[in-house]
């Protein structure tokens, strides 16, 4: 049947035949790009925004988050170490459920990885601005939060998209050192947040622990909405699968790599949700009927103007260490965030970059988007695309919003990949498979379940934007990919 028209996995794999990478790669180099790819926005600045929806139960919402984002993982690790070349599920999917369904996972992917990008970019606003403020060199209120969030235009969150774009036309890649480096100013920064806030935890705090409740029928509240939200936290550790090919022994360091990042995060973000509900309080701001705000709008700006509360922090951790009257330290966290958070940008938009690269080449985007630029070698031509909307979107909308919609891209493609590993064992149960999930019969509908979960829990907003996003992508592949794809004119 044409329409489900398969790559065949031989012929993607040829492809990483050509360029063969040398393995060198061992569990803990993995674990340190998977720690190094995870931190970022998500608990420095969305831990606020987990709060509003769940109160202290936020904890609760780190550990469900992790816990389908493990599941995922290690159905992930079997098709990455299958097929190690570059286009992660998109790939994957094209090799395994057809044209149709890699396509609609390319697309999704565009939306986790460029929507993705302008979270950072906003978050990196909101620690930047912060620290401005602290030094008495304000913006105006106006130029310091995006229009749909309540504000103007965050000036800054649009001027760092469009610095990560320029790195990128110029080819800047992240080399291994400064990943170390940024690594250790996050562990550093997340251990002193941990040693402060901690010993200031009162238990009356953490009354009432479940302000939001579990969460209700239409999504974005409670602590289902908030471990929707939070998922954002753990997303980027899909870059140890994908160093599958320069990884010695990936059977074992794959998953341990994987494994060994998330349980490193998710400890540190168990910790750190303790230390800040625990010390300053966590709980959210109340609209009339006496339930949480939704966060990110209007309503929830002008309940937090001139509120010191936690939840209405936009540099959560900065905050508390200030709260808690240590504001030098409230400083130099806020400078950690700064410093660390560009190279979470400049990844996301990378791998937006590279996935609409690869399915140009594939035939299913039109050819003017692979173009290469003839000095600098990249594909300037979707760079400049993605970092002008990139940075338009974190000018103009709120965090959370942007964190939910991103997060349905991602739950999509975790979802198609842990199918995508069930229906490989049947059909081709011979091939080889360097990693293989454990008791994938149960770890991947479990992982789908929880990806739907998840799904049902994300803001409304983020769910519409999300069909309307796939609705535009199935018209444009009928339109387009349909036609030009490479595969249907070899096929031809
Ligand atoms: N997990 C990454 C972050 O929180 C994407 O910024």
């Amino acid at each position: 049947m044409i329409f489900w028209r398969v790559k065949p996995l031989n012929q993607i794999l040829e492809t990483a035949e050509k360029k063969s990478l040398k393995r060198q790669l061992g569990a803990l180099q993995l674990t340190l790009l998977g720690i190094g790819a995870v931190i970022g926005t998500g608990i420095f600045v969305l831990t606020a925004e987990a709060g509003q929806k769940a109160g202290p139960g936020m904890m609760l919402a780190f550990v469900i988050a992790a816990i389908v984002c493990a599941l995922a993982a290690l159905a992930y690790a079997e098709l990455a170490a299958m097929v190690p070349v570059s286009g992660s599920a998109y790939t994957y999917t094209y090799g395994v459920l057809g044209e149709l369904i890699a396509w609609i996972v390319g697309w999704a992917l565009g939306l986790e990885y460029g929507i993705g990008a302008a979270v950072v970019c906003v978050g990196w606003s909101g620690y930047m601005n912060g620290l401005l403020r602290a030094n008495d060199i304000a913006l105006p209120e106006f130029l310091r939060t995006g229009y749909f969030a309540g504000g103007g235009f965050d000036l800054l969150a649009f001027l760092i998209g469009l610095a990560v774009t320029v790195l990128l036309v110029i080819g800047t890649s992240k080399s291994a050192r400064v990943n170390a480096v940024l690594v250790a100013v996050k562990i550093v920064a997340l251990t002193v947040f941990i040693f402060l806030a901690i010993p200031a935890v009162k238990s009356s705090n953490f009354e009432p622990f479940l302000p939001g409740g579990w969460g209700n029928p239409l999504g974005g509240a409670g602590v289902l909405g908030a471990a929707a939200s939070i998922f954002f936290a753990y997303v980027g550790f899909d870059a140890v699968s994908t160093a599958a090919e320069e990884t010695k022994n990936p059977n074992r360091n794959i998953p341990i790599g994987l494994i060994g990042s998330l349980t490193v995060c998710t400890i540190f973000y168990l910790l750190v949700g303790y230390g800040a509900a625990g010390s300053v309080g966590a709980q959210p701001m109340l609209g009339a009927n006496g339930l949480p705000l939704d966060p990110g709008t209007p309503a929830m700006a002008a309940a937090c103007a001139g509120s010191e509360a936690l939840v209405c922090s936009k540099e959560p951790l900065a905050h508390v260490m200030r709260l808690l009257g240590h504001n030098r330290i409230g400083d130099w966290i806020g400078i950690a965030a700064i410093l660390a958070l560009p190279s979470v940008i400049l990844m996301m938009m990378f791998g937006q970059t590279r996935i609409f690269f690869t399915m140009s080449r594939d035939g299913l985007l039109p050819d003017a988007l692979s173009k290469v630029h003839s000095r600098f070698h990249t594909p300037h031509v979707i760079t400049i695309l993605t970092g002008v909307v990139v940075s338009i979107c974190a000018a103009l909308f709120p965090v959370g919003k942007l964190a939910d919609t991103s997060n349905s891209g991602t739950l999509l493609a975790f979802a198609m990949v842990s199918i995508g590993v069930l229906i490989l064992r049947k059909q081709q149960p011979e091939r080889a498979r360097p990693f293989r999930t454990p008791f994938a019969w149960i770890v991947c509908p479990l992982a789908v379940a929880g990806c739907l979960l998840l799904f049902i829990n994300l803001s409304m907003t983020a769910k519409i934007v999300f069909v309307t996003w796939a609705a535009i992508g199935l018209v444009l592949y009928s339109a387009y990919g349909y036609r030009r794809s490479q595969l249907a004119n070899q096929n031809a």
